[in-house]
This record gives C-alpha cells, structure tokens and sequence, in this order.
C-alpha cells in the first residue's frame, strides 16, 4: 500500500482514537465486489473503525455498487434514501463507491439527487480511500474520486476476510470481451493481470493462516496473462492461467481451489489437464453459456457458437472424470425469437446443469444491445419461467446420482435448521448434512457417504 494512504490512515486513527466508532458496509454484485468490499474493511479496520451488522448504528456507512443490471439502481437508490433519514439526526459519513459510480451521468445524478452524500469513489481509485475519508471527516469536504483510467494493480492494501477457512483472490482485473449486453467493460477498464508471485505469496499467508478453500477470482479469469499488455517477462515461469492453477494446487494446506468466471472462448486444453490432474481442483466448473443459439450468440459477440459450446463440455466430460458444470443465462436478448430461445433449452437439457444462474436481459445505457429493439416484458417473463421450470425439473434426477457416493466436505458450520448436525459444501457446491462422529470443527475436510438426496440439500454420513 502506498505510504501516502499510511499516513491517512494514521491522521484519521489518532482523531477517532478512543471513540468506538462504527462502520457498515453493503456490497452489491459479484464476488469480485465482495472481495473490495474486505479490502474496504481491512482499511477501516486498520483506522480504528470496528464492524457493525447495523447501519443505524454505524458512524461511517459504506456502499459498494453494481449496475451490471438495472435493479441494482433501484435497491442502491432506496437504500440512501433510509440513510437520509438518519443522517439527518446523527453525524454521519456515507460513502459510495463501486462499478455504478464509473457509469456516465451517474456521479451528477447523485450529487444533485442526493447531496447529503460525503464521499463517491470508483472501482479505479479503492485504494484512495483512507484519504478520501480523512477529507470529509476532519475537512469536512465532499469528495468524488472517481477517474476513467483503468487503475494500476495495488498490492498489500490491508484486508479483512468474512470467513476464516475459505477465501477468495483476485487475480486479474477488468475485461476486454464486450459482450454487446454487458457493461462490466466499461466500469472495470481493460484486463490487468497480477504478478504471479504476488498471488502465490497471498495464497500461500492464507494456507499459514489455517484456510482451505481458495477461489481465484476474474471477469474473464482464464485469460489471466493472455492479454495484450500483459508483463509475462516479470511472471517468469507462471505465464499462464493452467500454470497459476498448478501453482495455487502446489501449495500444503489448500484443500480445495475453485475459480470463476472463466469465459468459453479461453478454456485451452492446457487448463482442462490442469483441472484433470489436480484433485484440489473443484469438479464443478462455471461456464456461462448466455444463449444456446448461435445467432443469439453472434449478437452477443459471445465468440463462440451453440455446437462450439457443447462440443468444449464433452471435450471436459471425456477428460475428467466426473465433472458438472454451473452457468449463466440471459433470457430476452433483443430480438430472440421463441425458437432461438428454445435452443437454449436444448443445450440445458444436453448438458444438465448443476445449477444455472439466470436472468432477465437488462438494457445498459451505453451498451450496443440498449440500442436494439427490445421484446415485451411479458415474453422475457414467459420464457424465464420455462427456463427454471426445466432446471426444476431436473434437480431430482442430478441429487439422486449423488446417492451412496463419497464426497470431501468443507465443514461450515451446524446446520441452520438443527443444530445437532453439521454443514458444507460437496466440491460441486451441494450442500450436505450430516451427524458429528467425533470432535469435528469447522473448517475440518471431511469424508461422507451420501445416504438422502433431498431437493435443496443432501444427507451423509461421515466415513473419516
Ligand atoms: N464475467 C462474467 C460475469 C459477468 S456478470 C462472465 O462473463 O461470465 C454476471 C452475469 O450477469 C453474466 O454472466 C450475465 O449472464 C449477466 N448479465 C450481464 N449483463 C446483463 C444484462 N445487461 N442483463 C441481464 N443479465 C446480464
Ligand atoms: Fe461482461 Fe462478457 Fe466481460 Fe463477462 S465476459 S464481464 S459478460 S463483457
Ligand atoms: Fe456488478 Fe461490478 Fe461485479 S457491475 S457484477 S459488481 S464487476
């Protein structure tokens, strides 16, 4: 971390010193937004702020954005509007920061709609913030922070992880793909990798600091170090994404490593043998599709078409063993016509989904899909609803084949609904329940047999 920001830090611990003051975050979006959102904690942390649940309780409010759809502006908008309310009665900080704050306009609408609001950052300028706190609390200034420059990389800001045997590490930032859909592009700048070494020493704190589960994190994480700009002389050896993989697997202690969001296009061959090879590596893989139809596709400079999609799956369903896949969905793209949109169908029917995210198109200003002519609501609504009625419809048959398997299990905790049993995750993000043999603690790897398949959990049993 810059020593400048130190300094900020130091200046605003010495003022707060002995208060207790609080502070309450809300991230909104991607994992890659709640990774931020730990480092923003981490730089609270290190200024003498404590955490709170509670925003009326909190003395410094933090917002951390999205706009990757439009829902997100609503639920943001509503929200300051709640805090409005109490500021008006309690000295109060309220930051916003994030990806709808890089958005055109957005900054201007805020300060004229809401302009009780001390401080605006951006996705590019995260780091600054100790500064840009110290300026409204001790100056008393409104500051935007805000630049259109993608940020250089910035290493050892201080981090403040929400769980204590699973993390999550950025290790690319920004995406150069631009599907016509997305505004991610415009929000997170162009692709920057991080140096190799750099990861490999974070990874490898957080197997010292007793982690076991580690997601490697990106817009378009396999094409980490496959960008134009990329500094492969300084990554030496790690120049790859399949390398990073077996590098991150390398590491005593990790148990278990997953990844996401890989995008279709950049799935080589060296990264399936690397999923092969590695039994650390997750046997869920997430790999949005968006449309199955290959117009649709086009359209959506997706790069690659429906036979290209399923061809990639069987390609990893003959390499490794046991794999299932995970993905996103887009329904009601500008222009899909009920047949285009029933080859989606037939791709989720061919592949079998573990799970599928799925949503609704959402025009984006400034995205080339905003300007095409959109389809009616009620259509969109229509076939999202066939689509999850399809996925519903094969849970059943997925959980079932679960049955009388064995399976590791990261323990997360007692199950919510009873608390004699213990929770986690399969490799492929299933959840299971199953009964302490003997002092098992959270954050243990642990081997159950599957004896119930229910339809949102599974049941085992605990061999070792
Ligand atoms: N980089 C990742 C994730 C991007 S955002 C990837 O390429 O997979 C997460 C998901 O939001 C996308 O995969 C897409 O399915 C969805 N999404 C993005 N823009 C959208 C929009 N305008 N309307 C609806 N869904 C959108
Ligand atoms: Fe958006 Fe496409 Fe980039 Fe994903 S790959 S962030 S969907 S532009
Ligand atoms: Fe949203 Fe930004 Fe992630 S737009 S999906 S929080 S990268």
């Amino acid at each position: 971390m810059k020593e400048k920001q130190e300094e900020f830090i130091k200046m605003v611990k010495a003022k707060i010193d002995g208060r207790n003051l609080q502070y309450y975050i809300l991230t909104m979006g991607c994992q890659l937004n709640e990774n931020d959102s730990e480092k923003i904690s981490g730089m609270l942390t290190e200024m003498g702020y404590t955490e709170t649940q509670k925003f009326e309780d909190a003395d410094i409010v933090i917002f951390n954005t999205c706009c990757v759809r439009e829902n997100a502006e609503e639920r943001l908008f509503g929200k300051i509007g709640e805090i409005k309310k109490i500021k008006e009665h309690k000295d109060l900080i309220v930051a916003i920061g994030g990806c709808m704050m890089q958005e055109k306009n957005m900054v201007s609408k805020i300060r004229k709609s809401y302009p009780f609001v001390d401080v605006i950052f951006g996705t590019h300028t995260m780091q600054n913030l100790p500064e840009d706190i110290y300026k409204a609390l001790i100056e008393h200034e409104k500051v935007k922070d805000v630049i259109d420059v993608d940020g250089e990389i910035h290493e050892d800001i201080p981090i403040r992880r929400n769980d204590k045997f699973r993390a999550s590490v950025t290790i690319m930032y920004g995406c150069n793909n631009f599907c016509t859909y997305c505004i991610v592009p415009y929000v997170r700048g162009r692709e920057r990798s991080r140096n190799p070494q750099n990861i490999l020493k974070e990874v490898q704190d957080l197997a010292n600091d007793g982690y076991k589960e580690i997601t490697l994190l990106g817009q378009n994480v396999n094409s980490y170090m496959a960008h134009q700009g990329a500094d492969l002389e300084s990554a030496g050896e790690i120049n790859s994404f399949a390398k990073l993989l077996d590098a991150v697997c390398k590491i005593d202690g990790i148990e278990r490593v997953r990844f996401i969001s890989p995008h279709p296009k950049n799935f080589t061959d060296d990264v399936i043998e690397s999923i092969a090879k590695n039994d650390k590596i997750a046997k869920i893989i997430h790999l949005p599709l968006q449309s199955g139809n290959s117009k649709v596709l086009k359209e959506m400079n997706r790069v690659y078409n429906k036979e290209q999609y399923l061809e990639l799956v069987r390609k990893m369903k003959d390499k490794i063993p046991n794999i299932v896949f995970s993905t996103d969905i887009i329904v009601g793209f500008p222009g899909e016509t009920d047949e285009e949109f029933e080859d989606t169908l037939d791709v989720v029917r061919k592949v079998n989904f573990e799970q599928i995210f799925m949503f609704i198109y959402s025009p984006r200003e400034g995205t080339p899909a905003a300007k095409l002519e959109q389809i009616p609501e009620e259509i969109k609504h229509k076939r999202f609803d066939k689509l999850k009625e399809l996925y519903e419809s094969k849970v059943d048959e997925n959980n079932d084949k679960y049955l009388h398997t064995q399976q590791k299990i990261l323990i997360e905790g007692l199950s919510k609904n009873n608390d004699k049993m213990l929770t986690g995750r399969t490799d492929t993000n299933k959840v299971v329940i199953f009964e302490p043999e003997t002092n098992e603690k959270i954050g243990d790897m642990v081997t159950v047999e599957i004896i119930e398949a229910h339809k949102w959990y599974l049941k085992g049993k605990i061999i070792h």
